[in-house]
């Protein structure tokens, strides 16, 4: 199989470590010329990995075509570009909905919208996927967690999720930064925070199949450190404005 990226930018490193790096089969990558300098250390890094001249040249060579550019330039290219009938498209752009990918691609192919995340990288994340397809389910499920989900409007509410990535890093930030304004040394302060935050995640994961508000009350003792902790913040208004984000994330999203 044979795999190609229209647009050598951010996620398609990640994707592409994360291929690279995992036991899917596959003879070839093929990247778009742009970026320049990400597709020329990609295909430095990884034999496997070759830069292609045109995007045209990604859609002729290839069997499965992940679209990786911004929705702006998706919206120009992709209606020039001839696809087979018998490709595989997966587009992780975030607002070009499935009809009108099909309307741009004009051929008779499979499209499936995915959201991967940076951590793909290290074989790690959740990538919803929409429609439904065991073949794309199975290979993203070899360099991460694959969520199917039946309607595009409910995987507007994934994407809102997807903005949630840099938040989450501020959030380490912030309680970094607070540890070295106490005088403790920058890389300490950066191992405790992140190693607290993989254990925490850990830890929920694996006891997720409950209600995680059973979590919220298990870690409090009553008045206690995390009791003050999550009431204080639930009364600053802390979370709820967590909330009126995704909201106005999403509310974005189906405008569009
Ligand atoms: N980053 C994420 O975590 C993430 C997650 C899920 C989905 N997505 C979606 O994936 C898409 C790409 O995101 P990104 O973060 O990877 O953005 P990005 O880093 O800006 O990458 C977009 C790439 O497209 C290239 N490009 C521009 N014009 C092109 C053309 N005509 N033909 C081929 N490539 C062209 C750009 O090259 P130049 O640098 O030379 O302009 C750039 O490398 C977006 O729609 C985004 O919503 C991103």
């Amino acid at each position: 199989m044979k795999l190609g990226f229209i647009g050598t930018g951010n996620i398609t490193v990640a994707v592409v470590n994360g291929i690279c790096g995992s036991k899917i089969a596959f003879k070839k990558i093929l990247v778009s010329p742009r970026n320049k300098s990400k597709a020329l250390k990609l295909s430095k890094k990884f034999k496997k990995v070759s830069i292609a001249k045109t995007n045209q040249e990604i859609v002729d060579k290839c069997n499965w075509i992940f679209l990786a550019v911004t929705p702006k330039i998706g919206e120009q290219i992709i209606p020039k570009l001839k696809f087979s009938s018998n490709q595989k498209i997966i587009s992780f752009i975030s607002t070009i909905k499935l009809a009108q990918l099909k309307k741009f691609i004009n051929k008779k192919v499979k499209i499936v919208r995915a959201i991967p995340l940076p951590p793909i990288s290290i074989g790690k994340g959740p990538v919803p996927i929409c429609p439904p397809n065991n073949q794309v389910k199975s290979f993203f499920d070899k360099i991460g967690t694959t969520i199917e989900i039946k309607s595009e409007k409910l995987s507007n509410s994934f994407w809102s999720m997807s903005g949630m990535m840099a938040p989450f890093y501020e959030m380490l930030k912030v309680q970094a930064d607070w540890l070295v304004k106490r005088g403790i040394k920058r890389d300490k302060a950066q191992k405790y925070i992140t190693s607290l935050f993989i254990a925490l995640s850990e830890d929920s994961a694996i006891k997720s199949k409950k209600n995680l508000m059973h979590l919220v009350a298990e870690s409090q003792t009553s008045g206690g450190l995390n009791e003050q902790g999550v009431k204080e913040l639930r009364k600053s208004g802390y979370y709820k404005s967590l909330e009126k984000s995704l909201n106005s994330i999403l509310n974005r999203l189906n405008k569009v």
